[in-house]
């Protein structure tokens, strides 16, 4: 059952299909003797007033036996990951609850991967990033307690709703939500974990949050140790595609970058990186073009925000220099070919789309050019090179014929090439408005009793 969470109170709220999921989790770690807590991110965001699109627990005890014994109440998909004593459920509904073991990491090396084992809360709570990651809930929650166990006992203090949640707060994560700082726990903790500078950037950019001085410092310091330097590819593109595409664009990725290149990290990714006035003004373009796009309904293939910020920046770099960029972020098929080759691709099509142009010209051009470099086309190819690039994907790339080769066949047509040929021709007669929608059968049947179409057999 849904605990109502306390507004009268002045509480924080969940969603009610989040607070479902919450009490469930409560009954069945109940039933199974472990202690559950709502832990991280979820604790932050709920103390905030918001909340996000997932659940964060810890469990005293066996995370995967309670992952496992959610998944078969929620149904969905249960993700071991035994090694990090942690599962994701994904469940029927699409809610995402990530249920961890509460564990001790120890680190190998610099940005390696955590070793894990068992331990008690309050070790889980000291290896996270932030103090304000570092706060748990006790489960049940309050008003869940009250209706099935009369634990109206438990309110305390009601100008207090941390305390009158029991929520754990061991590293003055509260204090610091007030003040809007982000607090490292330990001063080895951006050396253990490099990506936590990203999630620290990506908090501050989204929360309006700032590093406090002292963990500032040493992130600076690690970046200046090398740390970034033992950090994959993968993980690297990962917080970077995650900071990229939070919140509104430009506004947070901009203060995002611009951050990340104050903490040197941006040229960690690659020396020549620069988020100097040139690429603020691209991302801008970038970011205008991504917005039509959006209010548009999305036309045409995806465009991965991250990746069309990402290019926009890196246009200032050589092509050499992006293929090296692509290496560091360990960027392979697809996203490579971006990162390296749009520049040159982008030259060579934005001659073809002058006022002249038919939009059947057009529309080859653009066919087979991913999402984020036709935006990108849109935002640095001037006026024209957009309006063909907004006409592209609102109205020539959408336009489908209503004949099909089927039909052709039933007016006595004779089966062969011929009919792809005759219907290409159709559909550039439709696109260069040479034809309406009604004259489409007529133009295809005339196009294949024409002298041109020979050589077809069967
Ligand atoms: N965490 C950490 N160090 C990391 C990654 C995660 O200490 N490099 C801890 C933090 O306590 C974090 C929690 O693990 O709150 C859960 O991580 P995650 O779900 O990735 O992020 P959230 O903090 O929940 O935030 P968001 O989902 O908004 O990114």
């Amino acid at each position: 059952m849904a605990p109502k969470a306390g507004g009268s109170l002045g509480l924080p709220r969940l969603r009610p299909e989040l607070a479902a999921r919450v009490a469930v989790v409560a009954r069945l770690a109940a039933e199974m003797g472990v202690a559950a807590y709502l832990v991280g991110g979820t604790v932050r965001d709920l103390l905030l007033g918001r909340d996000g699109p997932d659940l964060d627990f810890v469990v005293v005890g066996d995370g995967l036996g309670l992952a496992a014994a959610v998944e078969r109440e929620l149904g969905g998909r249960l993700l071991r990951h035994a090694e990090f004593l942690t599962a994701d459920v994904i469940d029927a509904g699409g809610v995402h609850l990530d249920i961890a073991t509460a564990r001790q990491e120890s680190y190998a090396g610099m940005a390696a991967l955590p070793r894990v084992r068992p331990a008690a809360l309050e070790d889980d709570l000291l290896r996270r990033d932030f103090a304000v990651n570092a706060m748990a809930l006790p489960l049940p929650l309050p008003e869940a307690a009250e209706t099935e166990e009369g634990g109206a006992g438990r309110r305390g203090d009601l100008g207090d709703p941390g305390r009158l949640w029991g929520l754990v707060d061991l590293h003055g994560g509260r204090r610091d939500l007030a003040s809007g700082v982000l607090r490292v726990l330990h001063a080895g903790s951006f050396l253990d974990d490099p990506t936590r500078i990203l999630r620290g950037v990506r908090l501050e950019a989204r929360l309006g949050f700032r590093f406090e001085p002292e963990t500032e410092e040493l992130a600076r310091r690690a970046v200046g140790a090398g740390a970034f330097a033992r950090l994959s590819g993968g993980r690297l593109r990962h917080e970077l595609a995650l900071l990229l595409d939070c919140g509104p664009v430009p506004a947070v990725a901009s203060a995002g970058l611009e951050r990340l290149q104050q903490l040197g990290v941006l040229a960690t990714l690659h020396p020549r990186l620069a988020f100097d006035a040139a690429a603020r003004a691209r991302l801008r373009g970038a970011a205008a073009e991504l917005a039509w796009h959006r209010s548009a309904g999305g036309p045409g293939p995806g465009v991965r925000a991250w990746l069309l910020l990402l290019l926009a920046v890196a246009c200032g770099l050589s092509q050499g220099e992006r293929e090296e960029l692509g290496l560091r972020l360990l960027l392979a098929g697809e996203e490579l070919r971006l990162v390296t080759g749009f520049a040159g691709r982008l030259a060579a099509v934005l001659p073809r789309l002058g006022a002249e142009a038919l939009p059947h010209e057009v529309d080859a051009v653009l066919a087979d050019l991913p999402g984020e470099e036709l935006l990108l086309l849109a935002a640095q190819g001037g006026t024209l090179a957009r309006s063909w690039v907004r006409r592209y994907l609102t109205e020539l790339r959408p336009l489908g014929l209503a004949i099909r080769g089927a039909d052709l066949l039933a007016a006595g047509a004779r089966r062969g090439p011929e009919i792809g040929r005759a219907l290409r021709a159709t559909r550039e007669a439709r696109l260069d408005g040479a034809i309406g929608a009604g004259e489409e059968l007529d133009f295809a049947l005339a196009r294949l009793t024409a002298p041109a179409g020979r050589g077809e057999r069967r």
